[in-house]
């Protein structure tokens, strides 16, 4: 380098330039765009903070024990892109959606695919009482227009009134509070569950640690997980909030978006529970979704259930 041969120190934007042309024989294009683009943004985030070696160190301990808290039920690597907002940026610039089309969401690190297939009407609460206040979520599936959507798939899970899902809690059945649904010819669907209750984030590993430090909670505000599938509509990985929940503007992972806020409306009207067959009084969601045209596509993670009991 010509520094070198002048006697004058090498400086840190010479190191910079040395690793992105390093890297500039990279075989896949993306790979090199993604890769010259984080160095150059890392190096910069570096300089203008004055990181140093003892933070490098300090950062490079937090990764190793986010890996080493991780299993398959457990993704402490997701949940830090997700409480520092990374997950949601992604999601959102991945999705722009045109005004009046379903929003996207945080998926979260507990969504489990192969979830049973339900007819419309079905009760994915399989744990009894003990699961919570039951829902009854319904409407339709529809495009732009307005038109229904025959077919589309729900793809629905939530938590139980512990807050908990079923694959990290041994004492719920198999697949509770989880299962999928298809639109009949006119794009209906209807399903039960349990009204959402707010839930903590796990906070006993370094996630944990990173809010703390920052003064945050670690609360997520009440939400019921959707995917939602059609041939020739875009997928879309979404929540529905509830509207009366404390967390709902202070959620951990950021997922709360305006258009996907929803009141659940609590029927306790004898005739009305006489109509609709229940004994007990229950939460009534009326929901439409509207999909976007677009590729639909396979959500890529999943996790499993055999690290449950931990
Ligand atoms: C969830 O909603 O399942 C979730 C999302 C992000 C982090 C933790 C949980
Ligand atoms: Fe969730």
């Amino acid at each position: 380098m010509a520094d070198h041969e002048h006697g004058t120190s090498t400086t840190s934007e010479q190191i910079t330039a040395e690793v992105l042309a390093a890297i500039q024989g990279t075989g896949a294009d993306r790979a090199r765009v993604v890769l010259t683009s984080l160095i150059r943004h890392a190096h910069d985030f570096a300089r203008e903070v004055r990181l140093q070696p003892d933070e490098l160190l300090g950062a490079a301990d937090f990764l190793r024990r986010c890996g080493e808290i991780s299993d398959e039920a457990r993704h402490e690597l997701i949940l830090l892109s997700d409480v520092l907002g990374m997950t949601m940026v992604v999601d959102t610039i991945a999705a722009e959606v045109p005004d009046g089309a379903l929003e996207t969401s945080v998926l979260g690190p507990f969504y489990r695919a192969g979830s049973p297939l339900e007819p419309n009407g079905a009760n994915i609460s399989r744990g009894g009482s003990e699961d919570g206040e039951p829902a009854h979520i319904h409407g339709q599936v529809l495009n732009l227009r307005g038109e229904p959507i025959a077919g589309a798939e729900l793809d629905v899970w939530g938590t139980n009134a512990n807050g908990l899902y079923e694959n990290v809690d041994p004492l719920q059945p198999d697949y509770n509070l989880r299962g999928r649904f298809r639109t009949d010819e006119t794009g209906a669907y209807d399903l039960w569950t349990v009204k959402p209750v707010s839930y903590p984030i796990p906070a006993d590993g370094p996630v944990g640690d990173l809010l703390r430090v920052t003064n945050r909670h670690n609360m997520r505000p009440a939400h019921f997980h959707v995917i939602a599938t059609a041939d020739g509509y875009r997928t879309i990985v979404t929540e529905l909030y509830t509207d009366d929940d404390e967390y709902l503007w202070t959620d951990a992972v950021f997922g709360v978006k305006s258009s996907l806020v929803v009141h659940y409306e609590r029927i306790d009207d004898p005739r009305r529970l006489a109509a609709a067959d229940r004994a007990e009084p229950y939460w009534d969601l009326r929901h439409d979704f509207v999909l976007a045209p677009g590729e639909s596509g396979e959500v890529s993670f999943s996790t499993g259930r055999e690290a449950a009991g931990r």
